[in-house]
């Protein structure tokens, strides 16, 4: 997928591209709430579906989805770099999230939003699901969208 000159495209697990992927969540991610993603087991990863968003080459958005079941799939990790944010790049990747979400099958994508980017997916057709709960120490919301 082609957008405004930004490459959305699947990003494969241990390769370099998957590096960068790891670089720009911790940075995004993780850096701004005083943690390390390299702190993390990210072992489980390699059965994740990864896409990256890219300008020229560079990387500068990503999504992870996981399964959950036959019919429900997560999207985490959403982080689109800050000097690229408000021209829609969060938006493609969740498109082509979505996209691929259905063609593989699923039902329902879940998430779990942070509160500061609730209105985010709210936009994009997301609707909100119970109570505010705290995930590594801030204060997220349940979110789904049905695929179908
Ligand atoms: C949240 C994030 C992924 C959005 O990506 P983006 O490329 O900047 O978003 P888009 O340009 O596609 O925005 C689409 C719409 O959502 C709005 N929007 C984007 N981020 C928002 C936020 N945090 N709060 C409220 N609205 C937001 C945009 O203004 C835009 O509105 P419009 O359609 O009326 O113009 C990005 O800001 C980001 O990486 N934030 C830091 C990490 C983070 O919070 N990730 C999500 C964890 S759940």
């Amino acid at each position: 997928m082609t957008t405004n000159n930004v490459d959305i495209r699947e990003i494969k697990h241990n390769t370099e591209d998957y590096n960068q992927e790891l670089e720009l969540r911790d940075q995004v991610l993780r850096t701004p709430l005083g943690l390390s993603l390299y702190n993390e087991d990210l072992n489980a990863e390699k059965n994740d579906f990864h896409i990256g968003a890219y300008a020229n080459g560079h990387l500068i958005g990503v999504l992870i989805l996981t399964k959950q079941n036959e019919k429900e799939i997560k999207m985490r990790q959403v982080a689109v770099s800050e000097q690229w944010r408000s021209l829609k790049v969060g938006t493609e990747l969740i498109r082509y999230a979505e996209q691929y979400a259905k063609n593989e099958g699923y039902e329902t994508m879940l998430l779990h939003a942070r509160k500061t980017a609730r209105d985010f997916y709210l936009k994009l057709g997301y609707e909100s699901v119970g109570e505010e709960f705290l995930e590594i120490n801030i204060p997220h919301y349940r979110m789904r969208k049905s695929l179908v």
